[in-house]
């Protein structure tokens, strides 16, 4: 008895000195788009996280205000603002992970693909500058839309030929948050213990909740099973409206942004099975080149693509219903940089 004592004793020293090394490791991070509605909550959120070092805060305009406010924060992280193009080298040196909220959000009536034509130019200038200052970073592509902006960043940096797919990611983790706190809400569940993955891509019928899959286990009726999913599908579009032209979600955005980037980091700093969902360059759905599933992140990005695991009819519908959409979605963004930008 006293022997097992003693080596739990020792686990847990063991555990609580890799716990204050993994968190003590030198890590920056940059956020560009940093003055925008989602790019402010964010920069304040990654300044509050034990896990960041230096935060480098990059926008065209307006970041040298947004750094000194947050920079008062008595947290770990030292901050920088940048401003203007000129600056942007400058910003993404030595950064560990790169966070990129840059571009315009939607306004009531357009979906995602509206975005295109602006967003698709700015995450293509941006990427450039990634692959030129930082081509190890982690990156995190929040502009919309994902589904095509994240085939974008893929290809500016086989242009410049610094791909890595393990290193590039599309951030979902807002779907998810959406499905566990609607998933909650209809079952009067606590929200934090709710958890289910969400596939696909980031935009209408390509976002898929799996509620069969979801923990605890639920049982739901088909009219329940279908609010609660087009309730995740339309979840964006529900924010758009009730902000009546005055953007999208940045709130809740930056939120899920910064437990996304925190799984990165962590993992990063060699912290054990750190799963999220997440869209990346995937195989696990034939013809579909990038796919949100889950994914254990590791020192050097994705450790694992995970398989999807079973799906039931109704998801197996929904993941069929969305292939053609989510497909031209990927292609459109390849085109863009294949074709000169
Ligand atoms: P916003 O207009 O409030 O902020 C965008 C910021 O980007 C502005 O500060 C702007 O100056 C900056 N910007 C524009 N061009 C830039 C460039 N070339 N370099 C650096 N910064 C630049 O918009 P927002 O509400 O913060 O939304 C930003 C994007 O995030 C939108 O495309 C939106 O659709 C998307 N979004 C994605 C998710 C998701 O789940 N992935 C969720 C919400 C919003
Ligand atoms: C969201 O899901 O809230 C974002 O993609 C923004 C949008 O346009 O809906």
């Amino acid at each position: 008895i006293f022997r097992a004592t003693a080596m739990e004793a020792s686990k847990l020293v063991l555990r609580r000195a890799f716990a204050r090394s993994a968190s003590s490791a030198k890590r920056r991070v940059v956020i560009l788009g940093a003055n925008g509605g989602i790019g402010q909550p964010l920069s304040l959120l990654m300044k509050l996280s034990p896990l960041v070092s230096d935060l480098g805060l990059y926008d065209i305009v307006g970041t040298p205000g947004v750094a000194a406010d947050v920079s008062h924060v008595n947290s770990r992280a030292q901050v920088a603002g940048f401003a203007g193009e000129e600056n942007l080298g400058k910003c993404l040196k030595d950064a560990d992970l790169v966070i990129i909220p840059a571009g315009v959000p939607r306004k009531p009536g357009m979906d995602r693909d509206d975005l295109f034509n602006v967003n698709a130019g700015i995450v293509q200038t941006l990427c450039t500058a990634v692959a030129k200052n930082c081509p190890k970073a982690l990156v995190n592509i929040i502009s919309n839309p994902v589904n095509s902006t994240v085939p974008i960043a893929a290809e500016v940096f086989k242009k410049s030929g610094t791909y890595d797919p393990n290193r590039l990611f599309g951030v979902t983790t807002l779907d998810v948050v959406r499905a566990r706190t609607f998933l909650a809400s209809a079952k009067k569940l606590n929200p934090s213990e709710v958890d289910l993955p969400v596939i696909g891509g980031h935009a209408g019928a390509t976002i898929l909740p799996l509620f069969s899959q979801a923990s605890p286990k639920v049982s739901l009726s088909t009219k329940e099973l279908d609010a609660l999913t087009k309730r995740t599908q339309d979840g964006g579009t529900e924010v758009v409206k009730a902000k009546a032209g005055k953007g999208s979600a940045t709130l809740s955005m930056a939120y899920a942004g910064a437990l996304f980037a925190e799984a990165c980091l962590k993992g990063l700093n060699g912290v054990n099975n750190v799963i999220e969902c997440t869209y990346v360059e995937s195989s696990v759905v034939p013809g579909l080149s990038f796919f949100s599933s889950k994914v254990r992140l590791g020192k050097e990005g994705v450790d694992e693509i995970l398989e999807l695991g079973s799906l039931s009819d109704y998801e197996q519908k929904g993941l069929e219903a969305m292939k053609d959409e989510l497909k031209k979605s990927i292609e459109k963004g390849r085109k863009f940089v294949q074709s000169g930008g």
